[in-house]
């Protein structure tokens, strides 16, 4: 079939193989071109591996270490007559190109939060690699069925104790307006840090440890954002705030059981992904930081950014730095003063009427775009393509 995006709001409804793979090669490229890891993890499982900050955490240590990888994802294969999902695309492209350069790699694709799914990656890293030492946390869910009870969780993005207004783009028409937001009731806040806290973490890192899947020296990384003041009472305030302060207070007791140094929390960049694209206030943000990131020759996407946290911080030679709170960093250029400056001076006179000249909006709608697989130089989107593809791995 011909394959052309449908966008729903802040969702495309199709993908293209081609394109997908197009964009895994390429990030597969940057990683090699950057040379090998000075100690690179060597059997990595990462969780929500399929897209975004998960599939770059997937590509760096096995492209610039050779690792063997796990991936967990939730996706949808394609069929004869309907596309199949980006990540399931995407990772279909990385187990191929894996398999070209003899590397592990086998994916599952199924609801993470699952005792079922625990128990089939556990069992599967078990037999086929022994253990694993290094594990990334890279979900984004909007909902979590409890594993116990059955119940299902939503997590939503409001601000906590008052309501929130600013300046919002429609990402569709290019109009910048204004969003009023109420704030989140208690039992929102509960559901969220369910959702996107760090429980589910721990239960992956008790159901590795309980089969003694668990290296020696293991380390495990999930990720946070903070970003500037004027998201706080959306972000870092908000509902979505209080599920990372849940991740942090999982990582310290990681830490305490394991030993520290084996549970890292890192604060990641703001960058157009499937999940990002649903915040409030957040694409506007993403416009205006790529233009003033862009100017200085500091923008970075997810696998610049990955292959950061693995190069200067987890598999570098003397091991992270971290923050006072004991983070890692890589949203260091996103915060810096100049372009934090930048960012708010543009913030004030942004409007429907400058948003092209003051913004990066082309870049966003394209980088949304090419999560989807389309927009990439060298894909023939005329050309029948074959949307039904299957994992080399099984999934
Ligand atoms: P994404 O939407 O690109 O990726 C989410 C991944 O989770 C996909 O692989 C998806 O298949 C998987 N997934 C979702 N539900 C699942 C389930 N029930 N079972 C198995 N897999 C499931 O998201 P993105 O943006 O890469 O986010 C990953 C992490 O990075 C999140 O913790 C997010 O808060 C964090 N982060 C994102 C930033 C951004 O600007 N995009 C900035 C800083 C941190």
């Amino acid at each position: 079939m011909i394959v052309a995006p449908k966008i729903r709001g802040f969702i495309c409804t199709t993908a293209h193989p081609e394109g997908c793979a197009a964009n895994v090669r390429s990030q597969i490229e940057y990683v090699k071109s950057r040379g090998p890891l000075a100690r690179p993890p060597r059997k990595v499982l990462v969780i929500g591996a399929s897209t975004g900050y998960g599939l770059a955490s997937r590509i760096v240590p096995a492209f610039g270490g050779g690792a063997a990888t796990v991936g967990v994802f939730f996706e949808k294969a394609g069929t004869a007559t309907k596309t199949g999902s980006a990540g399931w695309y995407n990772s279909v492209a990385f187990e191929q190109a894996a398999a070209e350069a003899d590397l592990y790699a086998r994916s599952f694709n199924g609801d993470a939060f699952s005792h079922e799914m625990k128990e089939k990656v556990v069992s599967a890293i078990v037999e086929d690699l022994g253990q694993v030492d290094c594990i990334v946390y890279s979900l984004a869910s909007p909902r979590r069925t409890d594993p116990e009870t059955g119940e299902i969780y939503k997590s939503v993005l409001k601000p906590i104790g008052a309501p929130y207004s600013q300046k919002n783009l429609n990402t569709d028409t290019g109009e910048v307006n204004s969003v009023s937001i109420e704030p989140a009731s208690d039992d929102e806040i509960a559901h969220t840090v369910k959702v996107m806290g760090g429980e589910d973490w721990e239960f992956w890192i008790d159901a590795l440890s309980a089969a003694g899947a668990l290296a020696e020296g293991f380390s495990t990384v999930a990720y946070s954002y903070i970003g500037p003041d004027l998201t706080y009472p959306i972000y870092t305030n908000g509902t979505i705030g209080r599920a990372k302060e849940h991740l942090e207070r999982s990582a310290a007791r990681i830490n305490d059981y394991f030993g520290p140094g084996s549970a890292h929390v890192s604060v990641n960049k703001a960058l157009v992904t499937q999940a990002s694209s649903a915040i409030p206030v957040v694409p506007l943000y993403i416009s205006l930081l790529y233009k003033a990131m862009k100017e200085k020759d500091l923008h970075e996407g997810c696998i610049e950014q990955i292959q950061r946290l693995f190069g200067d911080h987890l598999a570098s030679a003397s091991g992270p730095s971290l923050d006072e709170r004991g983070r890692i960093r890589i949203d260091d250029w996103e915060m810096r003063d100049d372009i934090q400056a930048a960012v708010a001076n543009a913030w004030e006179a942004v409007s429907t009427e400058n948003l092209a000249d003051i913004s990066d909006f082309a870049g966003y709608k394209a980088e949304f775009l090419r999560l989807f697989g389309f927009g990439i130089d060298g894909v023939d989107y005329a050309a029948e393509t074959n949307p039904d593809l299957a994992l080399p791995s099984g999934g």
